[in-house]
């Protein structure tokens, strides 16, 4: 089985999750994480599962993020299951808009089967660090999204 974790980190906070989630996927699975940026249309094809992970930029995707989604084209991970996170504060007003719920529209836009919530995890201040307890809490989160493979 093959992972994709896809995922743009402006400060490395995101991307220390996706690193994370990979060391606890790796038991089970063979697990690619990449750049956002790097993303081909073939790494999504390939995965039997996607995890997309951002950081939440002003209430949603980063500005970065959009163009790249809109350039895959629709219908290209039909019926692969995937799920999303982002990494966002806690206190920020509205922040119940978040980047993952917007990415999780993305990929069932491109025929994805959205196989959990879209989850957050939390950041001290725009550059971070994570919340303690975060790196765990992914690892357990990505753990639990693997019976949906099988
Ligand atoms: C331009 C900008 C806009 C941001 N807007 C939000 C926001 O709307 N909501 C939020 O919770 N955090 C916001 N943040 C904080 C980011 O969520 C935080 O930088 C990110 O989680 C850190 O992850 P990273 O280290 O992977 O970049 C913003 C940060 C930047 C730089």
């Amino acid at each position: 089985m093959t992972i994709l974790i896809s995922v743009y980190s402006m400060f490395g906070n995101t991307k220390r999750l996706a690193d994370a989630m990979a060391d606890a996927l790796r038991k089970n699975a063979t697990v690619n994480v990449v750049p956002f940026e790097k993303m081909t249309a073939a790494d999504f094809a390939q995965a039997n599962l996607i995890i997309v992970g951002s950081a939440t930029q002003a209430f949603g995707i980063p500005p970065q993020v959009q163009p790249i989604l809109k350039k895959l084209p629709m219908g290209s991970i039909n019926g692969t299951p995937c799920a999303t996170y982002d990494t966002a504060i806690k206190m920020v007003p509205f922040r119940y808009l978040t980047a993952a719920k917007k990415l999780t529209k993305e990929l069932q836009r491109l025929g994805g089967t959205t196989i959990d919530t879209p989850m957050s995890f939390f950041v001290k201040g725009k550059k971070g660090p994570l919340l303690d307890g975060e790196i765990e809490r992914a690892q357990v989160w990505a753990s639990t999204l693997l019976s949906f493979t099988r």
